[in-house]
């Protein structure tokens, strides 16, 4: 049975190095809708990338926009991938109710290999591998929450991702 879902995108929540914004626009090609990526709206909005964002303003500043502009996009049909840290709204997470959410995990080594020593990613700075694990402790139960299904992505390519969630469209429709 298709379970009830609210008019808007197929959400795709996950840490980073996760492959939120890289499956988010092959899924939205092969099913011939817009991408959004959430991280994308906040720095043009703001006219700075997130790592200034986060300079200029701090985390306290760049959460609430991402509060904000979440709850914008989450009004657009379409796929919307999500910053890392959006599911720490509990607003956010109220917001997320009635989506079709996909976690897409990944484990520690993984997401280190993926982000590697990026410094555009601010909340890791320092001590990439510590910090990622960190999140990846302190967010696995808020993804959990909110997920309406659970992708795999350590093993896998961003091709058998979204073939993954295209399988798993049909009982959408
Ligand atoms: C963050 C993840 C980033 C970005 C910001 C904060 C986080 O997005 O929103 O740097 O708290 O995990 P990605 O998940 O795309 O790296």
């Amino acid at each position: 049975m298709a379970p009830e879902l609210v008019e808007g995108p197929i959400v795709l929540v996950g840490a980073p190095g996760s492959g939120k914004s890289t499956v988010g626009a092959l899924l939205a090609e092969r099913l011939g809708v817009t991408f959004r990526d959430a991280d994308a709206v906040i720095a043009e909005r703001a006219g700075k990338s997130i790592a200034e964002i986060f300079t200029d303003d701090g985390e306290v500043a760049f959460r609430a926009q991402e509060e904000q502009i979440t709850a914008e996009l989450l009004v657009h049909p379409g796929v919307l991938s999500l910053g890392g840290g959006a599911v720490l709204s509990a607003a956010t997470r109220t917001a997320l109710r009635g989506h079709r959410v996909v976690w897409l995990r990944v484990g520690l080594s993984q997401s280190v290999k993926r982000v590697g020593l990026d410094t555009a990613r601010p909340l890791l700075l320092g001590n990439v591998r510590g910090q990622l694990l960190k999140l990846l402790n302190e967010r696995a139960a808020l993804y959990s929450e909110v997920a309406t299904e659970v992708v795999d992505t350590d093993d896998t390519t961003p091709a058998e991702v979204v073939e993954t969630i295209m399988n798993a469209h049909v009982a959408y429709r």
